[in-house]
């Protein structure tokens, strides 16, 4: 089981702009040419932030609308957010906020040795890199410059640095870049250590 932040970014290193528009990144290539089917299928749970969330059913869902659409994920789902939230009818959603370590630790039961997906964004995965639960970071690093937005992730990482796993060529859109997350050897404990 591994805790994975698997997202989108720039070539300078963010994953929307600032007023959280992806329009950028869906004309650099189809999602089903990536990894990201094959990756799916190991993950046993999600957790985004509110802003994704948000931006999820703005454009994806779009409640109430006359064609809403259909929550994309069978696995259960950890929003992070201080805020009341709408919930989507049929989808396994857990609302939560604070300390991610006991969101960790429900998450890692109910996906029961499969993969921790962390969807983003960047600040919330911090969260979970700074309580030393974030194993690799997989980023589809687009062939585009924003020149300012969210932060793929606001942390400084330096020493020891992030270990390169793998880089792959996908198109002219996108390089995937595999990285682990040094000091996260032992990745299927609790997060107080326990196995
Ligand atoms: N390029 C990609 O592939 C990709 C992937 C994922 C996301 N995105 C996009 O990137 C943007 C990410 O936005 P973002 O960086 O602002 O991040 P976000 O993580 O989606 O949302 C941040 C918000 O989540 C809530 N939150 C975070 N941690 C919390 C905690 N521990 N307890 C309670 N609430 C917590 C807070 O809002 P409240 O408390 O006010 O609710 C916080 O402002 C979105 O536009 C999203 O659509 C892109």
């Amino acid at each position: 089981m591994r805790t994975q932040y698997y997202t989108a970014a720039s070539l300078d290193g963010f994953i929307a702009t600032p007023e959280d528009s992806l329009e950028w990144l869906f004309p650099l290539g189809d999602i089903n040419q990536t990894g990201y089917p094959q990756f799916i299928k190991a993950v046993g749970a999600l957790a985004m932030g509110s802003t994704t969330y948000e931006w999820m059913l703005r454009h994806v869902i779009r409640p109430g609308s006359a064609n809403p659409g259909e929550w994309p994920y069978e696995q259960p789902a950890w929003v992070f957010s201080s805020r009341e939230q709408p919930g989507i009818p049929g989808a396994d959603i857990r609302f939560v906020q604070g300390d991610v370590g006991p969101a960790y630790e429900q998450m890692r039961a109910a996906a029961n040795g499969r993969n921790l997906w962390l969807v983003g964004g960047g600040g919330l995965v911090g969260q979970f890199y700074d309580a030393g639960l974030l194993d690799e970071i997989i980023v589809q690093v687009g062939s585009v410059t924003l020149g300012s937005g969210k932060p793929l992730l606001p942390r400084r990482i330096t020493s020891p640095s992030l270990r390169l796993v793998s880089a792959l060529r996908l198109g002219e859109g996108f390089a995937e870049l595999r990285y682990e997350v040094p000091g996260r050897e032992t990745a299927n404990t609790g997060s107080d250590g326990s196995p």
